[in-house]
């Protein structure tokens, strides 16, 4: 029997910490100090696999959970795209169809399960992504977007092996560069940087990812001797079961816990 796909709505937690984060990141991305609101973000990081998608979709989740903005995720990544598998979605019709066939972008509109966010997919994958890649086009596409949505989060390719983010960011408001902790090196995250034009783009800042595997502590809220999760005390409510002493803990914490693999792996 055919399986139903897991979406990353399903497993996005609205008291998580990191959602905290995610609503923090929005609010310095919406108050920018410029005449035009930022409307349209990329996100982009110097290499693969940074969290570069993982991060659009949480950034486009919380803007419409927590923030109530109606939300489009754009994926630009025609290279190796991902959001639609993210959301369980198939991949076209899509950016691909749009680019290369002229199809309407309205008609390649995904809903997803959360309402006011739809995303645009990739499409079919083409043997020539550079040639399909059209940034003015997509940027003509994303200005008309903004007719009828709040935020767009645009996912796109890295910047160091490919030149589609670096001439994709001066068509959008503002870009956001994923940096994962304990893995992207300092020099390719200052040349990520670099090839980044500050005269025509606005880089809005860095997204730290991967901040559990390198500072463990930064989100043990009980060990600042807080513990804000309502979710949590629901739990202990319930079940009548305190969380076990923080000794006890830090034992089994020494034993290497799933989640810490997976941020490994
Ligand atoms: N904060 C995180 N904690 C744990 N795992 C993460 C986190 N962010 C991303 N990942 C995992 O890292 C892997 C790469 O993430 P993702 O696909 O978002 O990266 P990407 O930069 O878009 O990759 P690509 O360059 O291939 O498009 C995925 O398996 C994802 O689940
Ligand atoms: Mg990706």
């Amino acid at each position: 029997m055919a399986q139903t796909p897991v979406s990353i709505a399903d497993l996005y937690d609205m008291e998580a910490p990191y959602v905290t984060e995610y609503r923090r990141l929005l609010h310095r991305i919406m108050n920018q100090d410029r005449e035009e609101p930022v409307k349209s973000v990329l996100v982009t990081s110097a290499m693969v696999g940074e969290g570069k998608s993982t991060a659009c979709c949480l950034l486009a989740l919380t803007a419409v959970m927590k923030k109530k903005l109606k939300t489009l995720i754009v994926d630009a990544d025609l290279r190796k795209p991902s959001v639609h598998k993210l959301f369980g979605l198939p991949a076209g019709p899509g950016l691909s169809e749009v680019l290369a066939e002229g199809h309407d972008p309205t008609d390649a509109l995904h809903k997803t399960a959360v309402e006011n966010l739809h995303v645009l997919t990739c499409g079919r994958l083409r043997e020539n992504p550079t040639e399909v890649f059209d940034p003015e086009a997509i940027g003509r596409l994303i200005d008309e977007m903004k007719f009828y949505y709040d935020l767009i989060v645009v996912d796109c390719a890295p910047l160091l092996p490919v030149s589609d983010p670096m001439l994709l960011a001066p068509k959008v408001d503002g870009v956001l560069l994923v940096v994962k902790a304990g893995s992207t090196q300092k020099e390719v995250a200052q040349r990520a940087v670099q090839i980044v034009d500050p005269e025509t783009s606005n880089v809005l800042g860095v997204v730290l990812n991967n901040m559990n595997h390198s500072l463990p502590y930064y989100y043990d809220y009980e060990y600042y001797h807080y513990d804000y999760s309502p979710k949590r005390l629901l739990n202990q409510r319930a079940t009548g079961k305190k969380k076990p002493a923080k000794e006890e803990r830090g034992a089994a914490k020494k034993e290497d816990s799933p989640q810490d693999n997976v941020a490994r792996s």
